[in-house]
């Protein structure tokens, strides 16, 4: 195919806008685009964009924002802004970017062709947020793995209705709706077909797909895909505690491409601020689930989401966070601090905690969980772990053989076997020197070294 122009997408937030990005891509694609990594060489800039936290917003509107140098240079640049903060915003945000030719939002993706034509064809300014019942759906093709990936994102479902009253999720991703178990396997079976070996299944609460559909379960989707041949590794994101079943904890533990791992966030130790957040469970319960997952799954990883400072959390509903920290020793644990948003209800509660109370807080919970991460990690010394190979290192660490005193950094001395990197099923990165070794390969790999990020593994 000849391409007319080129395409600069940037992606910020989720894990769920990297999908929508690449969808977005290729519907560029099937309208002469081709993908440029070099913002000057653009014909048409999409910013996917996140409004989960103040400062994702911002990002967008300030990259936006310096955009409009460029569309001086060239006038027949198109410029999008697309996704959450499109949707959230739609008019308003043609006040902030008066040159912004397409608002498209979360639930317009579809139109997204007919309205760059429209564009070429003399109009700006189209908002389009519409909310459509329907769901976006673009099976890969040849080119989608031009860069010869071997993991990939596949969206299971979209939207939610849990309102958790922090969160604006379900106002700016809409009504919850699962795809089809067909359409999802045939995406994995190409997406199998292009290389691809391993794959995360999204949703902002896989644990609720197909049930309003009358559709299968999530774990019998999981055994579906569990059954696709030529790919060997299956992560999810992510689970809610309240419905957490025993049938996904039995599909964790059963069937084989299914990783040990599991990101379950918990928000807060304290039932109170539970409550306020509307999570619908308590801390005994969510103890009681994690209970059940390490007795059925004994290696299972588990991470978790936390916000610090939600309006009226006292030093004692913080304690409350670090005890269940404590009880729980996550492995990985991604925390923010609270972030206001207008059209959720945790905006009008009183009892907002300062920000530099916040920040601490935050900064206190990092540095309490440090020693869990070290304390996982070191557990797998002398283990034999399955490392799904990814490509060679991007910095090259020192090794049992360097220095006595090792830490994770550059090394000058390295000799001349490669250093590549994979990850563990509990989606720990292994450093490990080898050649000869292609990314995709499964090797097992014997952890000799643990640092506070990373594994140092030989074969
Ligand atoms: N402020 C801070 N963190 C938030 N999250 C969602 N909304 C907010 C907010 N208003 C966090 C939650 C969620 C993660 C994706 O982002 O921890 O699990
Ligand atoms: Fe937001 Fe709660 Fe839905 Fe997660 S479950 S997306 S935190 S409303």
């Amino acid at each position: 195919m000849k391409y007319k122009g080129f395409a600069y997408i940037y992606t910020i937030g989720c894990q769920m806008n990297v999908y929508d990005s690449e969808k977005l891509l290729s519907v560029l694609k099937s309208i002469g685009y081709e993908e440029t990594e070099v913002l000057d060489k653009a014909d048409i800039v999409v910013c996917n964009t996140c409004t989960i936290r103040h400062k994702a917003q911002e990002k967008a509107y300030s990259f936006l924002g310096r955009l409009s140098k460029l569309k001086k240079k060239k006038p027949h640049l198109i410029s999008v802004i697309a996704g959450c903060v499109a949707q959230q915003d739609g008019e308003k945000a043609l006040k902030r970017l008066p040159g912004i030719d397409i608002v498209l939002g979360t639930q317009s993706f579809s139109r997204f062709a007919q309205l760059v034509e429209q564009v070429k064809g003399g109009r700006s300014n189209i908002v389009d947020i519409e909310s459509k019942e329907t769901i976006f759906e673009v099976m890969p093709d040849s080119s989608c793995n031009s860069k010869n990936e071997i993991s990939r994102f596949v969206t299971i479902m979209q939207g939610c209705e849990n309102f958790c009253t922090y969160c604006v999720v379900p106002y700016v991703r809409g009504k919850e709706k699962s795809r089809k178990p067909e359409a999802i396997i045939q995406e994995i079976e190409l997406l199998a077909e292009y290389g691809i070996k391993e794959v995360t299944l999204l949703g902002q609460n896989v644990n609720s797909y197909g049930i309003k559909e009358n559709d299968i379960s999530f774990a019998k989707l999981l055994k579906k895909v569990n059954a696709v041949s030529s790919i060997t590794r299956i992560r999810f994101a992510t689970s809610h505690p309240k419905d957490l079943s025993d049938e996904l904890i039995y599909a964790l533990r059963d069937l084989e491409k299914v990783c040990c791992h599991l990101h379950l966030p918990v928000q807060s130790g304290s039932d109170r601020i539970l409550k306020r957040m509307n999570r619908g469970y308590t801390k005994a319960s969510y103890l009681k689930k994690i209970a059940k997952l390490k007795k059925e799954c004994p290696k299972i990883a588990i991470s978790t989401d936390l916000i610090t400072g939600f309006p009226s959390e006292t030093r004692e509903d913080f304690d409350e966070t670090l005890n269940l920290m404590k009880e729980v020793e996550f492995d990985s644990v991604y925390a923010f601090s609270y972030s206001d948003r207008s059209i959720t209800p945790a905006m009008k509660f009183d009892g907002k905690i300062e920000e530099e109370e916040k920040r601490a807080r935050l900064n206190e919970l990092f540095a309490f969980q440090d020693f869990y991460t070290d304390k996982n990690n070191k557990k797998l010394i002398g283990k034999i772990e399955s490392v799904l190979v990814e490509g060679a290192s991007k910095k090259r660490m020192k090794t049992v053989n360097d220095t006595v005193n090792q830490s994770e950094g550059e090394i000058n001395n390295f000799n001349d076997t490669i250093q590549m990197m994979g990850r563990t099923e509990s989606n720990k990165i292994v450093h490990f020197a080898g050649n000869n070794i292609e990314p995709g390969m499964i090797l097992d790999l014997k952890i000799e070294q643990a640092y506070p990020h990373s594994l140092w593994g030989t074969m």
